[in-house]
């Protein structure tokens, strides 16, 4: 096994980190391999932005409610972003860029491409001996995010990203087995995916009662169910439209 498959295959979220700083280096490494990634017809459909200003971390770090989002050594807003290609656009009377702007494609081409770059800097920081964990819990009030970073039309923030030097060392949490998420020339139906489901279930009901914190009983499925069975965050998709995205 080489060294980026080991660190790959290492990979766990990190929410305490170390106090100490990571270098201005060591941020331009994780974002030159962020924008290293590929990314559909070069379109390059995102922004991250950087958080060093204590004051804005902590109302950040209000809207997720995760402490992990304000102790770190850095904190990266990955965003879908059309409104360069938009503002390029506008130079120009004789073109006429909405239907683009607006369809699902693009919506998708921009998650897509941030979340790219996003795994390409977890690799960079993984690769270097940091961690650490993603962040959705800012769409907890997505509105809020939008109004501190000043984010323009066309911008929307997806996820963050908290990096830093690791200061627990979690299990690695199991995945479900290869056959259940990998599929051979044809989807394959549900009532076979289903024994590799329970074996999974059984894996996590062992994990969740053996790991070393927050030990309970559980298995995936109960938990996804619990989980989708929860309407959440229903102010994304009105978000996203009232930005100008994913309108047709
Ligand atoms: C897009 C995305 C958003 C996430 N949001 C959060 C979050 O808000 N808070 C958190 O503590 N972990 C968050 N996570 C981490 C996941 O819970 C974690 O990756 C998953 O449980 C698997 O565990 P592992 O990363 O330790 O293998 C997020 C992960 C992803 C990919």
């Amino acid at each position: 096994m080489n060294q980026t498959i080991e660190t790959i295959l290492n990979h766990r979220s990190i929410r305490k980190f170390k106090a100490e700083a990571i270098t201005d280096e060591q941020v331009n490494t994780i974002i030159k391999a962020a924008q290293q990634a590929s990314t559909s017809s070069n379109v390059m459909a995102y922004t991250i932005i950087g958080i060093s200003d204590n004051a804005l971390k902590e109302e950040l770090y209000k809207v997720s409610g995760h402490s992990h989002v304000k102790n770190n050594a850095h904190l990266l807003i990955f965003c879908g972003d059309l409104h360069r290609i938009n503002q390029l656009a506008n130079a120009d009377e004789s073109v006429s860029i909405e239907d683009n702007l607006e369809s699902t494609e693009q919506f998708i081409v921009a998650t897509i491409d941030a979340s790219l770059a996003a795994q390409n800097a977890t690799i960079a920081a993984e690769s270097m001996g940091l961690g650490i964990c993603y962040i959705g819990s800012l769409r907890n009030d997505i509105n809020r995010v939008n109004e501190l970073l000043e984010l323009p039309n066309h911008v929307i923030p997806l996820f963050g990203l908290v990096v830093g030097y690791p200061d627990h060392q979690p299990d690695i949490k199991p995945r479900l087995p290869l056959e259940a998420v990998y599929h051979q020339n044809k989807y394959l139906p549900f009532y076979e995916q289903q024994k590799h489901i329970e074996a999974y279930d059984h894996e996590m009901k062992q994990y969740y009662q053996t790991r070393s914190s927050n030990t309970k009983i559980d298995t995936w499925s109960d938990q996804m169910v619990r989980k989708f069975s929860q309407p959440t965050r229903m102010d994304v998709s009105p978000f996203v439209k009232q930005k100008g995205l994913n309108l047709k």
